[in-house]
């Protein structure tokens, strides 16, 4: 697939994973919302792939199986593509393999109940989860909308947790286009460079 980057953030996001996965490969929407990026990631990687996407809120699972379906998706459901109506902090109830890629969308879900949207605590706890479940060489890739309620409170947490992220362990990216957006949308990036040193393993990420 060609991407045009510049046209949105989820394109710029979209063009950077399309170089990290294929066929085969273990990824996850940690945000499901609408089902775009479970689309993306079901159009990279199926069929040999695995596809985990999670959401707390029904009408996104409503939501993204409608869409799957209309790109004839429906032999993958239940089978390579999960879509999983539970927080992204209990990915471990529900994934059990190591993973190439996560995908998080932080926010409200468009024209859905703006009150819900992505937490600080939920947030950290997934990612704390997901740098455990990463491949070396794997990555994570987060866009933060923050001009909400509540926005700015996760966006500080969030910026604190990578702060303090071992750089020897991962690499960082941060983005964004101030020069078109008012608060714009923000881009990170995380690469896992290698995992932690065995000899001094006591758990954790
Ligand atoms: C910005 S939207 C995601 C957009 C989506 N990626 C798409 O392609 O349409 C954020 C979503 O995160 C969901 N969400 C909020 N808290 C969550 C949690 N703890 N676990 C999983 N999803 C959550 C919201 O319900 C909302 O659908």
């Amino acid at each position: 697939m060609s991407i045009n980057p510049l046209i949105h953030n989820t394109n710029i996001t979209k063009a950077l994973l399309e170089q990290k996965i294929k066929n085969g490969s273990v990824v996850v929407d940690a945000t499901m919302g609408n089902g775009n990026d479970t689309l993306f990631l079901c159009q990279q990687v199926l069929p040999k792939g695995k596809v985990y996407a999670f959401d707390v809120q029904e009408v996104a699972v409503k939501n993204t199986l409608k869409l799957l379906k209309e790109h004839q998706f429906d032999s993958d459901l239940g089978s390579n593509i999960h879509c999983i109506k539970d927080s992204h902090e209990n990915f471990d109830q529900y994934i059990f393999q190591p993973v190439d890629l996560f995908m998080y969308n932080l926010g409200y879900l468009p024209g859905s109940d703006q009150s819900i949207i992505t937490s600080p605590e939920s947030t950290i706890k997934s990612l704390e989860m997901a740098l455990s479940l990463l491949k070396v060489g794997g990555m994570i890739s987060i866009i933060i909308y923050y001009a909400h309620p509540g926005g700015n409170l996760e966006k500080q947490a969030l910026e604190y947790f990578l702060e303090v992220l071992s750089k020897k362990r991962f690499k960082i990216f941060k983005g964004s286009m101030p020069y078109n957006d008012h608060c714009p949308p923000i881009i990170y990036m995380i690469e896992k460079l290698r995992q932690k040193n065995t000899k001094q393993y006591k758990g954790g990420f």
